[in-house]
């Protein structure tokens, strides 16, 4: 399973490329408002600093909704740099800009996927990764995780090779849940994979393994 950071904060991402385990990034409008980052040369701009700090696959989202807009955009967005992935929704013009893109041999990532039957539509496309959004289903009341499940079921009985990327993933039960579902890749911030070191056990393991060693230390000397 591939690892994203789910961000467009520079020092988190080179924090997460530091643990040596991370495959990309992914970024969307609020993620780089967030940064208060506007305007498309700073946008630009700033998708080509997070490329030059992971070789990763890094998502850079289009703003257009309709078709000619977001294949302007898609060609614009890939030349920033090898790494960049267009990241488009998945709406009626987002599908045939996906399909547009299979066919320049630009890599996607479908945004913004609720349903299984929007992810076959992603597939269908060409999409390079289908993002279902997990945190913004549970938000609602419904269990996100089995949309994973479903649509990993589904692409396996049709051989579609586009990934599942896990998004709206927040916390680390979220990103075990996710690897048992199916998921090729998970997206999340830094604190949910920081979550993912901590265990009591360890923390109270190594302080006896430590705290032994000293003491046979002194007996030696
Ligand atoms: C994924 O690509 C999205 O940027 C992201 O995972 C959305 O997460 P959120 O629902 O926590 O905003």
């Amino acid at each position: 399973m591939k690892f994203f950071i789910d961000t467009a904060n520079l020092k988190d991402i080179q924090e997460a490329e530091s643990l040596g385990i991370l495959d990309g990034v992914t970024t969307n409008p609020s993620l780089m408002a967030k940064e208060s980052i506007s305007g498309d040369d700073n946008v630009r701009a700033h998708y080509k600093k997070i490329c030059d700090i992971t070789p990763g696959d890094v998502s850079a989202e289009v703003i257009s909704t309709d078709l000619e807009g977001m294949k302007r955009e898609a060609a614009a967005l890939v030349k920033i740099a090898d790494n960049i992935v267009v990241k488009i929704p998945m709406i009626r013009e987002g599908v045939k800009a996906l399909a547009w893109c299979r066919d320049q041999g630009i890599r996607t990532n479908c945004t913004l996927v609720f349903s299984a039957g929007q992810a076959i539509l992603a597939a269908k496309a060409g999409a390079t990764y289908v993002s279902p959004f997990i945190g913004r289903i549970d938000d609602i009341g419904w269990e996100g995780m089995t949309l994973i499940s479903d649509i990993a079921e589904v692409y396996a009985v049709q051989g579609f090779d586009t990934e599942i990327l896990a998004a709206s993933i927040r916390s680390g039960s979220h990103i075990v849940a996710a690897a048992k579902a199916g998921a090729d890749v998970v997206t999340c911030p830094l604190s949910s994979f920081e979550s993912l070191f901590k265990h009591p056990l360890t923390d109270i393991g190594l302080e006896k393994f430590l705290a032994d060693h000293k003491k046979a230390l002194s007996v030696v000397s």
